[in-house]
């Protein structure tokens, strides 16, 4: 597994570097990329902490950083204003200046906490992201969307906040349960939907986490390079960085259609890819062999092709009940792998036009 580094222009600009073993050598980089700093108060959770936390604290000491160390049980749950307050406070009483830094060790639920507790606390400090999940590293720590979940609905509160440094560590994915590591795969095999057929191709020889892992580096530089391109393009969502919402549509009805419980967020987009599919081959936007090529290659990672899912969900999930969200929503469709076509249509015509593609 070799090192790689990608550099994205969102913000002030920044450094993602790939690199088996990175986070031993973490307080070397961040010293690099905070040169101001003093304090880093490190963000983590009750799984992530244990593993990863004493070798990343160590390294932040040995460049002469103080470490304090917050740890928030793992899961979803936490991603709610009450741990966000727990956080403030938290960095209030560990006395940090607008020069010191923040570091998010952990999955997308550390991430989106921390980024929106830097950009906040001391109205905003650096931002170091260190991602230990296949999801986070491929999504959630490259772009800058930060967010806590409300009751109402997730990702409702959030900033565009840009970190000052990703790390990302391909070691660390060792040790995920299979099933998280593959719900990443989901996220992975959509960027070679909507961007990439060679990549897509590449993915599809390499039908287990052995052989993925293999080639990890390579998986994790082209994906983040995608994001990057996206949005470097697009940084505040409203245009291209849509297109990365593929087969998450309907991905969120068959969340909703779960309880969030059911099925994980991957899980969930990779049925939402097939259906997206499935559905644009009805509107004749699709070449006919897209679903099949895309159910091919996430049947032999145990990732689901289909999620059963009535018509309500389907509405939920696209704002239909919502008053004054607009009367139009953008499915993200492909023409062909690798070729992405957004298409705007009527709220009220969704669920007519999904039923035969949710097999209704
Ligand atoms: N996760 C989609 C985005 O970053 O825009």
């Amino acid at each position: 597994m070799d090192a790689k580094t990608l550099h994205v222009d969102a913000g002030g600009g920044y450094d993602i570097v790939i690199e088996p073993g990175v986070l031993d050598r973490a307080g070397e980089l961040i010293k690099a990329a905070l040169p101001r700093a003093k304090k880093i108060f490190v963000l983590t959770d009750s799984n992530v902490g244990p593993i990863y936390g004493p070798g990343f604290v160590a390294s932040l000491e040995t460049r002469g950083f103080m470490v304090r160390t917050h740890v928030i049980p793992a899961g979803e749950t936490s991603k709610c204003a009450a741990s966000l307050v727990g956080i403030w406070s938290a960095m209030a009483a560990f006395g940090m200046t607008r020069s010191d830094g923040v570091a998010a060790l952990g999955g997308g639920v550390v991430g989106d906490l921390a980024g929106l507790a830097a950009s906040t606390i001391l109205r905003g400090v650096d931002l170091v992201q260190m991602p230990t999940t296949l999801l986070s590293q491929v999504d959630s720590s490259v772009g800058g969307k930060t967010a806590i979940d409300l009751p109402e609905g997730k990702n409702l509160v959030g900033t565009f906040y840009q970190p000052r440094l990703v790390l990302m560590d391909p070691k660390v994915l060792s040790t995920l349960p299979l099933n998280v590591f593959m719900s990443g795969m989901a996220e992975v095999i959509k960027y070679g939907c909507i961007w990439d057929r060679e990549f897509f191709d590449f993915l599809a020889k390499r039908p287990t986490r052995e052989t993925l892992m293999a080639d990890i580096t390579h998986i994790l530089y082209t994906c983040c390079d995608i994001k990057r391109q996206v949005v470097n393009e697009d940084e505040h969502d409203t245009g291209l960085r849509m297109i990365l919402n593929f087969g998450h549509t309907l991905g969120h009805a068959y969340e909703l259609a779960g309880d969030y419980v059911r099925w994980s967020h991957g899980e969930a987009v990779a049925a939402g890819m097939v259906t997206a599919a499935t559905l644009g081959v009805r509107l004749g936007v699709t070449e006919s062999d897209v679903p099949e090529k895309i159910e091919s290659i996430l049947a032999p990672l145990g990732l689901p092709t289909h999620i059963a899912c009535d018509a309500e969900c389907v509405e939920r999930a696209v704002g239909v009940d919502k008053k004054g969200s607009g009367d139009h929503v953008t499915l993200i469709l492909l023409e062909d792998i690798g070729r992405v076509k957004p298409l705007k249509i009527q709220k009220s015509d969704v669920t007519e036009l999904l039923s035969g593609a949710l097999g209704g």
